[in-house]
């Protein structure tokens, strides 16, 4: 079987991307390859790649004059590694034009909210402070808007009472990886 190659993209921790490399070791993912490692900054995730041998690039933002530039710039380090997925795995920044058409359809971002609800950049903390009592994690497929895409995936939780933001989003993360994971393993079989 060809490898299902994947290019993670990550800006933070990176635990969804050490759940992936781990889900690879443990024959959880057949046939899947993580080919690269893509971060805005010079993300402390970074080192699970490294760890590995898995080739690591920072690409910043700011050193490019437009974000189309900055764009362009992902779209040559991505297609580098022809992937077939290119997995947002806490990388907290919008893609543009050149990305989205370079890999249309082959984008997926997780959410640590239940989309429609609660998207950008503080999913977690926008639902604790609404109120509301059941929140969760999505994958969507990446399209132009804030966390607009088609709906591939969601996991729910119940939000326990006097909770704060730190441990909810600890335990939200356990659920999005498991699902991060089943959705790539279901992408590899072309499911
Ligand atoms: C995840 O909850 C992701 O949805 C959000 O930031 C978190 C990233 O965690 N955007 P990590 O860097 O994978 O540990």
């Amino acid at each position: 079987m060809n490898d299902f190659t994947c290019v993670v993209f990550i800006s933070g921790t990176g635990s969804n991307l050490r759940a992936i490399l781990e889900a690879i070791e443990k024959g959880a993912l057949a046939g899947v390859k993580v080919a690269a490692v893509i971060a805005d900054v010079d993300a402390p995730g970074l080192s699970f790649a490294r760890d590995r041998g898995i080739p690591a690039h920072v690409v910043p933002l700011a050193d490019y004059s437009t974000r189309e530039d900055w764009n362009r710039a992902l779209v040559d380090c991505t297609a580098h590694y022809a992937p077939d997925l290119v997995v947002l795995a806490g990388f907290m920044r919008l893609l543009g034009a050149p990305m989205l058409e370079a890999f249309r359809g082959r984008i997926i971002n997780t959410h640590p909210a239940l989309l429609p609800a609660f998207p950008g950049a503080h999913g977690v903390r926008d639902a604790l402070n609404y109120g509301v009592k059941v929140t969760g994690a999505t994958v969507i497929d990446v399209d132009e808007g804030v966390d607009t895409g088609a709906i591939i995936d969601q996991r729910a939780l119940t939000i326990r009472p006097g909770e704060s933001e730190e441990e909810l989003h600890e335990r939200i993360k356990v659920i999005e990886r498991e699902m991060l994971v089943d959705v790539i393993a279901r992408r590899a079989r072309n499911e």
